[in-house]
């Protein structure tokens, strides 16, 4: 059984998000999508509607026999990935630009945790320059989000800014 975690702000989950997902499911047996409590940030959406979200969408996947759970986390990465008995961490790269980040981020968590190997995945092409941050900016200045975003994401967000 080879677990993986898929760690991430996920506020919102795009359609690269959820590409990621699906090549890890030819990967690992299951993958826990952990979204990270960060007391410092304001979200655009909670943690529950982050997570109930992607419960949903999760669904339209190809997952094959791959078991995916959704679950938030606060604290350490590898301290969570460990309590789950997880074998790996996975992470999308879009650009060299994320390289030099998540190289980083991968060689602290090995530090700290030597049993848990760090994936990196390459999204499809398509989605090389999305990212929750500029889903965000593109929907609040009325950009169309039609591809990026599942389309339960989208209706999410105009809720959301009509209250
Ligand atoms: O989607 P994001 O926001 O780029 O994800 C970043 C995330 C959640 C992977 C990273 O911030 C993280 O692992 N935070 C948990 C705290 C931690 O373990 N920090 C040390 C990382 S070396």
């Amino acid at each position: 059984m080879r677990r993986a975690i898929y760690p991430g702000s996920f506020d919102p989950v795009t359609n690269g998000h959820l590409d990621i997902i699906g090549r890890g499911c030819k990967l690992f047996d299951e993958i826990i999508i952990a979204i990270l409590v960060n007391p410092d940030k304001r979200p655009f959406f909670s943690i529950e509607e982050r997570r109930g979200m992607l419960e949903v969408v999760l669904k339209t996947i190809e997952r094959r026999d791959c078991l995916l759970r959704v679950d938030a986390f606060e604290g350490l990465l590898v301290h969570y990935a460990v309590a789950q008995e997880a074998h790996a961490i996975v992470r999308g790269i879009r650009a060299i630009s994320d390289y030099e980040y998540e190289l980083q981020m991968a060689l602290m968590n090995r530090r700290l945790e030597p049993s848990i190997e760090t994936v990196f995945m390459m999204p499809a092409e398509t989605y090389s320059y999305v990212s929750s941050r500029l889903v965000k900016e593109v929907f609040q200045l009325g950009g169309e989000l039609k591809g990026l975003v599942p389309p339960l994401v989208e209706a999410r967000m105009k809720e959301k800014v009509k209250g």
